[in-house]
């Protein structure tokens, strides 16, 4: 097994012969591209293409078949579980597609997670952060609500305030725009975009948004055989054409 950490000019994101299948069936083989520190990539595929499962696997919450992760030269597949779940809460926001939004915990809870298992009890700094969390997200007031008091655009924008609130190097986003209106989705991506100019966070924003992607520094396709670099046109998004990224 080759060394667990590379030099310090690392790719933020480095996957290489990515493959991936389910009980049999392969959902995608030859996966290869780059993210670097700052960088925003949007994935953009067909549904059912795998684009959840690729964040997934770059998350290490789901196992590979084939090919090699690296995070900031961390291999991910010489993580174990554990170890893995620790570089998760230290280094990574996720905003999951079906949100995954805890339903005992009221909203501010749920967007104070991450810092509550990094640092114990929210203190008084964790507190603010978690306001200013909540009003960056249009969420301001609503943070004594449980989930099920909150709109579906409304709980995704938990989701997004959970993923952004512990300042993450990496930031995976599955069609975070997905059930906002055009100018709350602005914001979001606005908000999202921030953590990597600023921060010098990898973002990479699987979406079917068109608005989305062309926000984007690139745009990859993912496709069954690999992911190539992607257009967007004035009639939607395709395949560039111009090679495996
Ligand atoms: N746990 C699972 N067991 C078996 N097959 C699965 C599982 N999860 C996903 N799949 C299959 O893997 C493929 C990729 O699914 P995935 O959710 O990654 O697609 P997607 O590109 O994110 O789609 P969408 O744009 O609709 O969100 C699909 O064919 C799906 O049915
Ligand atoms: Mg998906």
């Amino acid at each position: 097994m080759d060394c667990a950490h590379n030099p310090p000019t690392a790719a933020a994101i480095s996957v290489r012969g990515l493959a991936k299948h389910y009980a049999g069936a392969s959902v995608f083989s030859a996966v290869s591209f780059d993210v670097a520190p700052g960088e925003f990539v949007a994935i953009v595929g067909e549904s059912g293409v795998g684009k959840s499962t690729l964040l997934n696997c770059l998350a290490g919450l789901d196992h590979w078949d084939a090919g090699r992760i690296a995070h900031d030269g961390i291999d991910l597949g010489a993580l174990g579980d554990d170890q893995r779940a620790v570089w998760r809460r230290a280094h990574l926001g996720f905003v999951f597609q079906a949100f995954h939004v805890l339903p005992h915990l009221d909203v501010a809870q749920n967007v104070g997670l991450p810092l509550m298992l990094l640092g114990g009890r929210l203190d008084k700094e964790a507190l603010a952060r978690v306001e200013a969390m909540l009003g960056a997200v249009g969420l301001a007031g609503l943070g004594t609500r449980l989930p099920q008091q909150l709109s579906g655009g409304q709980l995704q924008r938990v989701a997004i305030a959970r993923a952004l609130v512990h300042r993450p190097r990496l930031l995976l986003a599955d069609e975070p725009t997905g059930n906002l209106d055009p100018a709350t989705a602005t914001r979001i991506l606005d908000l999202l975009t921030a953590q990597a100019r600023e921060a010098g966070a990898a973002l990479v924003l699987a979406t079917h948004s068109r608005e989305a992607a062309l926000r984007a520094d690139r745009v990859l396709q993912l496709r069954a055989d690999g992911i190539v670099a992607a257009g967007i046109g004035a009639d939607g998004i395709g395949a560039a054409g111009i090679g495996a990224a």
